[in-house]
């Protein structure tokens, strides 16, 4: 790809309220978004992209889909329609498990990642519904989904998570940012607020044909077994909000940037050239306790990070997101001058239009410290990663403690307990595990001594305990790096290393809470990698609560 860098503004992601104001107070609303066939402008050079997007209506449909904003305990109400094709504009493979209607379509089902939602809306893989719901997947129940929104602010996206279809149909372009806000804590915390100086930057990487349309490979990397499938996509274009390496001008001032990365399987690690740094101040959907000054961020894919950055500390007048993260992560391939560089700042000279009032407030918020949760946990769960290879080296598939994802459920936790999961990662990537209802964080990452001894042990008698996990994992311990020290919902697995994870089940409070639901009501929930190519083939397992 030949595409100038910098020649396409950072577009403003479309936003709807997931609120209506009456009389001053915010009230439940009732959205209706569809899913349509369109097409895309990812570069002012580039020829139009036909893609799937998100809209409130075809025309409003984009890349990424518009940005829910809604408010704290005010539930949002969303009726996701499917208008797709009967035909899908990117390759897909039959041999892995995944939906197939038996009279064509593009099955769909949305998931909001981050969510504490009921599991009729939490968007279950084989909840999958065609146009018009012509057909539906077995788990399928309802149309329209409930956000109780209950949940603390922060930051969240919504994605397809349809069975064996989720890193195509996000690939062709399903996903978008949803915002949950508390009003008096943002004025409280006084962060740069509004939306020129409070920017979501979904960051996502893309491949393109000559003639604009999406490139992803249609032949296997073992297409005896698996004609299409391939372990990991990487495009060579940066996206950041639907461009191909943006520019945003800004003034020498705070702003906030909610960055996540949206991408199938590439991993940023993120930083600003001319001496900037960033502050972060939140993970994935949570702040983190204190601010944390840094110059490097490395998020997985869908991991996110909040961050504010100051530009009138530079006298610089540009600053370059850049990214050197190896692909896959992190034994990969090493960065190239494409997917060095994700956008640019330009910095406008002078002073800011208007004085900046914000600041970062040295305590941000209070959450239940994981160290003390890990006291209260009643089980440990071991969760190993695998990666089945052929005799030659390649991969065929990748599986949860050896196990399919149609296979039983295993994982059966208390609703509103805390649990332990110890993540033992086999394999030789690094993995961003994600579960849907909970938040947790990594408390211990510590490294396995005699893998291959560990590995073969597994292989014949899966079980952690039988193989002696404690008497393995007694290398190096890693530090959580500061800017994770929060309940995070997506954690990454570093390869050769069991990762203690502190697990929060949420309560439903139904005394209490506004919008009670009932976590345990069927079809339960999912907890997979976010590695959507590993998800799909098939490193995803069914999880459900009990009373
Ligand atoms: Cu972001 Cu189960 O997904
Ligand atoms: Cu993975």
């Amino acid at each position: 790809s030949s595409l100038r860098m910098y020649v396409d503004e950072l577009p403003l992601i479309p936003k709807l309220f997931g609120y209506t104001v009456v009389n001053g107070v915010p009230q439940p609303a009732n959205l209706t978004i569809g899913m349509y066939k369109t097409t895309w402008k990812f570069h002012r050079d580039l020829p139009v992209t036909t893609v799937f997007a998100y809209g409130a209506s075809a025309a409003n449909a984009s890349v990424p889909g518009p940005t829910i904003e809604a408010i704290q305990n005010i539930p949002t109400y969303v009726t996701w329609e499917n208008f797709l094709p009967q035909s899908h504009i990117l390759p897909w493979d039959p041999t892995i498990p995944m939906a197939i209607p038996k009279n064509g379509g593009v099955p769909t089902v949305v998931h909001l990642h981050g969510g504490i939602s009921p599991p009729q809306s939490d968007g279950h893989p084989l909840a999958w519904f065609t146009a018009n719901f012509a057909e539906t997947g077995p788990t399928w129940t309802q149309r329209t989904y409930t956000y109780p929104n209950t949940q603390h602010a922060g930051n969240l996206w919504y994605h397809d998570h349809t069975v064996g279809l989720t890193r195509v149909n996000l690939l062709a372009g399903l996903i978008a940012p949803y915002i949950i806000r508390n009003v008096s804590l943002d004025a409280r915390l006084n962060l740069p607020l509004g939306p020129v100086f409070d920017r979501v930057l979904m960051i996502f990487d893309r491949s393109f044909n000559s003639d604009g349309s999406l490139y992803m490979n249609s032949t296997g990397v073992n297409p005896t077994i698996h004609p299409q499938w391939q372990p990991e996509y990487f495009g060579d274009a940066v996206i950041v909000n639907g461009k191909a390496w943006p520019y945003l001008r800004v003034e020498r001032r705070r702003y906030r940037f909610r960055i996540i990365n949206t991408s199938n399987a590439r991993f940023f690690r993120l930083s600003l050239t001319n001496n900037l740094a960033f502050t972060q101040i939140g993970s994935d959907g949570s702040y983190l306790p204190n601010p944390v000054a840094t110059q490097a961020i490395v998020l997985g894919p869908a991991e996110g990070a909040d961050v504010v950055v100051d530009f009138s500390t530079t006298a610089a007048s540009e600053s370059v997101l850049t990214n050197d993260a190896p692909y896959p992560y992190p034994g990969g391939n090493a960065v190239d001058q494409l997917n060095s560089k994700v956008m640019k700042f330009i910095i406008q000279p002078g002073a800011p239009s208007q004085t900046d009032h914000s600041h970062v407030p040295p305590n941000l918020k209070t959450y239940p410290i994981a160290s003390n949760a890990i006291g209260g946990a009643n089980t440990t769960r071991y969760i190993t990663l695998y990666e089945y290879l052929t005799p030659a080296g390649t991969s065929t598939h990748l599986y949860i403690n050896g196990l399919r994802f149609e296979d039983p459920v295993t994982e059966t936790p208390r609703a509103g307990t805390t649990e332990v999961w110890e993540v033992i990662n086999l394999t030789s990537d690094n993995h961003p595990f994600h579960m849907h209802l909970a938040a947790f964080q990594a408390v211990k990452i510590q490294q396995l001594v005699d893998l291959a001894g560990f590995t073969s042990c597994m292989t014949r008698l899966n079980d952690a305990i039988l193989c002696n996990i404690t008497s393995h994992a007694t290398g190096p311990l890693v530090d959580v790096p500061p800017t994770e020290r929060t309940w995070k919902n997506v954690v990454k697995m570093a390869p050769g290393y069991k990762t203690t994870l502190v697990v929060q089940f949420f309560v439903v409070d139904n005394a209490h809470s506004p919008y009670p639901f009932d976590p345990t009501a069927e079809p339960g929930y999912v907890y997979h990698c976010h590695i959507l190519d590993h998800e799909d083939n098939a490193m995803i397992r069914p999880m459900k609560l009990v009373h």
